[in-house]
């Protein structure tokens, strides 16, 4: 028995190389994989938010409750006000992630029982590149410079300025970034047919236009443009409003943080009382205008108290701005 010792040994070698140069070949890419590292595999370089090490008292799961909940357990809540999910859904807004159509939104929206939000989603926000894109630039000014292509410095920005909270510590930031790794891209997000996936694993020439491929079904940003009211609030922008959308967008948005004082103590339901009062502000030139409201929102006062965040045409058209109001001064 003992003389076939080495020979056995040598068939173990060459057992363990060939299981590993095998593993290497059979890499596969389905849908389940997530797009970064079919990205990476193919040469791409990691983000700046990617995390090596998380640090001592961080976690996924405190960043999920931070997100979700406002606070990882014994710290204060991060803000008063707010939670991100107030304003940020964790779920895909878009059946098609080159989509940007705000009715699609909608659509998708009424569809998974999603509330409809003046946030992007922070579900593949990690696959993102730049952040507070087009007008927001307006709206923070140099604030934004340091986040436009740091997402570690977007997160601390909403934490202050979205939230009106505090800023996060390092480690409750790691977490929250390690709970939004959770919810980056995967293949089956993006609508590559299947059959293109084989060519992913392969070593080619060609990795850049791979890259450039896989990337061209979904956005490295968040287009954002601000919207003026109407000129003439009566006439509003004179579309035809639909309102069995306007409801939608009502009970979808307004009072996911109004119903019940949620996020606001601005307190609003879907009875008649609340859709009168907005209905007879609606054309007027007052605070309580919703065109006001929706496309200025409320001012913001570090520290101090909540605001309304406005919608940028990309989270709410014209058109579903007067959608919303056929449906408030429906008789
Ligand atoms: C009161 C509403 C509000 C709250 C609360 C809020 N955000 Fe935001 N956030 C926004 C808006 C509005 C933007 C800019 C528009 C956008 O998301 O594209 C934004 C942008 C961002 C961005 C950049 C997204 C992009 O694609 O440009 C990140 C990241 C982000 N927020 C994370 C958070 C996190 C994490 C929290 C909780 C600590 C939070 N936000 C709380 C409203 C909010
Ligand atoms: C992300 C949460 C959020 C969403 C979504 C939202 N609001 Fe608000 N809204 C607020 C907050 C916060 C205030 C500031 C009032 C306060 O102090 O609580 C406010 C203020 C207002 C006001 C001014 C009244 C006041 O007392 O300040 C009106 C009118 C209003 N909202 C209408 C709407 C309508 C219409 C919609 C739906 C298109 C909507 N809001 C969606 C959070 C929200």
């Amino acid at each position: 028995m003992k003389k076939y010792i080495p020979f056995l040994l040598f068939l173990g070698t060459i057992w363990c190389s060939l299981a590993m140069t095998e593993r290497k070949a059979t890499t596969v890419v389905n849908g389940d994989t997530p797009v970064w590292e079919v990205l990476r595999g193919l040469g791409e370089k990691a983000p700046n938010h990617e995390i090596t090490v998380l640090p001592k008292k961080a976690s996924t799961e405190i960043g999920r409750r931070i997100v979700h909940f406002g606070s990882a357990k014994s710290v204060r809540q991060q803000s008063a006000h707010f939670v991100c999910t107030s304003c940020h859904n964790t779920e895909k807004e878009f059946a098609d992630l080159r989509d940007n159509d705000p009715q699609k939104r909608l659509d998708y929206a009424i569809e998974h029982n999603l509330p409809f939000l003046p946030g992007s989603p922070l579900y593949g926000v990690v696959n993102r590149s730049s952040f507070y894109n087009g007008d927001y630039e307006k709206k923070y000014g140099a604030l934004v410079e340091p986040t436009r292509n740091n997402l570690r410095e977007a997160i601390q920005l909403c934490a202050v300025e979205c939230s009106q909270g505090r800023e996060l510590k390092n480690w409750e930031l790691e977490s929250v970034l390690s709970y939004l790794w959770t919810l980056e891209l995967k293949m089956e997000d993006l609508k590559i047919p299947a059959e293109n996936y084989n060519k992913y694993t392969e070593n080619t020439e060609d990795a850049a236009s791979l890259i450039a491929e896989i990337k061209s079904y979904y956005h490295e940003d968040s287009p954002a443009h601000f919207v003026a009211p109407p000129e003439d609030r009566k006439a509003g922008y004179g579309l035809e409003g639909d309102a069995s959308n306007g409801e939608y967008i009502y009970k979808l948005s307004c009072l996911h943080c109004h119903e019940d004082q949620r996020y606001s103590m601005f307190d609003l339901n879907d009875g008649k009382l609340s859709r009168n009062l907005l209905a007879k502000h609606f054309p007027r030139y007052s605070y309580y205008s919703s065109y006001q409201m929706i496309r200025y929102g409320a001012p913001s006062h570090p520290g101090k108290s909540a605001y309304m965040p406005q919608f940028t045409s990309e989270k709410m058209s014209n058109q579903q701005v007067e959608d919303l109001r056929a449906y408030l001064t429906k008789k």
